[in-house]
């Protein structure tokens, strides 16, 4: 009785998102490697490595004071809440204040005439979140490097982070590299980075490569992580997405055992296979008492304005204000949500899995729309004039939704080093920490 209900939902959502996701993603995948192809040319050929050289003034190693106001109860679900007017707060900086905002995100510049958007907080029903402090997180970040991995929503994450931080280092303190697959800001005093690596799909595929793959055509490799792998080893904080990559259509070309194998497979099966590979990465790869990994949850869609406006039919152009009440658009798939969660669960490793679907699913109007870009270029006036095939729908303006997930992230990096500073009082502190 359940089991084929299911499947009929399946199917039935399988259809719309093969009808609709289309158009959508084609923008994004082409914006995703006009935008690696420019990356590969600006950057200097250097390597990874060269930029871990002696940095100077790393030598203070200064305790964090990690004070009440900074922690958020254990028990309390910081995803559950809603969306307040915060016009004083926020946002917590600007596209003027940040050089390292690619264009694809500074909506406001590219000609967004509203900016509600940039002044929502989000208020957990239970606890309040800490308040971002730059200098904090500098801290925890002492020595160490946090990086985030996945496709373009990852990367707006990236660049969240790096603005919410960067303004308070002065200039000749900071760098910001592009190395392909990699991104790598620096605060040199700290000898701290904030890193982005692309890899859409976590495990190898074609679409790795910054200029050699073609935007449409995909081949995953689901048991092969080795190579990126390679960049993720020892790294203290990694933050993995993947997503919308997966859902162009029901069924993806991939591969598994045999290279030369290629064979469609069901998005949910595949999707499940790669995670097990990157899991079993994890296993042998991570160590638990210095690393720590965390899984973001699939940032919602908008594509169809008829989800949260019965009667209409856009999609989210023009939406200046968050969804009120319950609301779960049907592109987010619970399926490979627990897909995710089952793995989760049983890993020895801990992974912290951040569900900010819901409260960004709320986050309509949040979205870079027209704003945005289309093949590394800003939309043109015939474009604009047709929002209904053009607006984008998956990324987010910046300043706007990705600094809260990580002001998530950044209350449970101080969460943690809570632990390890009173861990400190009974162990050697410089083992652990
Ligand atoms: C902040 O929002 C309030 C309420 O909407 C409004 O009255 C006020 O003018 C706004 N302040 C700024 C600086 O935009
Ligand atoms: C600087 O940070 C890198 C990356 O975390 C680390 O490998 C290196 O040991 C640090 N250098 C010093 C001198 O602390
Ligand atoms: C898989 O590859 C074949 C051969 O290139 C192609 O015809 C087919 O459309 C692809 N399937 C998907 C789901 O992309
Ligand atoms: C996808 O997987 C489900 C459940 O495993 C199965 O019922 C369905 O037929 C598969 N779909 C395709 C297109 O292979
Ligand atoms: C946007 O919405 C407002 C009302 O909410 C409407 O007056 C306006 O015409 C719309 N603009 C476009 C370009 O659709
Ligand atoms: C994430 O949050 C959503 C909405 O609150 C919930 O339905 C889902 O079960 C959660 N996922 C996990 C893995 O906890
Ligand atoms: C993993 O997390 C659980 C619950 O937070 C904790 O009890 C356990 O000690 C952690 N394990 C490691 C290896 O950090």
């Amino acid at each position: 009785m359940h089991q084929p209900q299911m499947m009929k939902q399946n199917s039935w959502l399988d259809r719309r998102i093969q009808s609709l996701f289309p158009v959508a993603l084609v923008s994004v995948l082409i914006v995703g490697t006009v935008r690696l192809v420019l990356d590969d040319l600006r950057s200097n050929h250097s390597q990874i490595f060269q930029l871990y050289g002696k940095p100077e003034g790393f030598k203070h190693r200064k305790p964090v004071f990690v004070s009440e106001k900074d922690r958020f109860e254990s028990g309390c679900n910081v995803f559950e809440g809603s969306w307040v007017w915060d016009n004083v707060t926020y946002p917590l900086y600007t596209e003027e204040s940040c050089p390292y905002l690619v264009k694809q995100t500074t909506c406001r510049r590219n000609g967004r005439p509203d900016s509600f958007y940039q002044n929502w907080r989000w208020q957990p029903n239970d606890c309040k979140l800490p308040r971002f402090d730059p200098f904090k997180l500098l801290d925890i970040l002492r020595g160490k490097r946090l990086m985030f991995i996945g496709d373009s929503v990852q990367r707006g994450q990236f660049e969240s982070m790096v603005c919410m931080v960067q303004s308070v280092i002065p200039e000749g303190k900071k760098s910001f590299h592009r190395i392909p697959p990699m991104k790598i800001f620096k605060a040199e005093e700290y000898n701290a980075s904030i890193e982005y690596y692309w890899a859409p799909f976590i495990v190898e595929s074609i679409s790795d490569h910054a200029t050699k793959h073609t935007v449409l055509k995909r081949l995953v490799n689901l048991d092969s992580i080795a190579k990126h792998g390679k960049s993720w080893e020892g790294v203290d904080v990694l933050v993995f997405e993947s997503y919308v990559w997966w859902m162009y259509k029901p069924t993806i070309n991939a591969t598994y055992g045999d290279p030369d194998n290629i064979e469609e497979y069901n998005v949910t099966a595949a999707y499940k296979l790669a995670l097990e590979t990157w899991a079993n990465w994890l296993e042998s790869n991570i160590n638990p008492l210095t690393q720590q990994v965390f899984f973001m949850s699939m940032s919602p869609t908008h594509l169809w304005s008829w989800e949260w406006n019965p009667g209409s039919n856009e999609n989210c152009f023009n939406e200046s204000y968050p969804i009120q009440g319950s609301y779960w658009g049907t592109g987010s798939s619970l399926t490979i949500m627990e897909i995710i969660k089952n793995i989760l669960q049983e890993l020895k490793t801990n992974v912290t899995f951040l569900n900010i679907t819901q409260l960004s699913e709320y986050r309509k109007d949040a979205h870079t729309t027209i704003y945005g870009e289309q093949k590394g270029k800003l939309l043109t006036k015939e474009q604009r004039s047709d929002p209904k095939t053009f607006a984008d729908c998956i990324h987010w303006c910046l300043p706007g939704v990705p600094d809260t997930w990580n002001q998530i992230l950044y209350a449970h990096l101080l969460q943690k080093h809570q632990i390890f500073c009173n861990l400190k009082e009974n162990k050697n502190f410089e083992t652990i920490y």
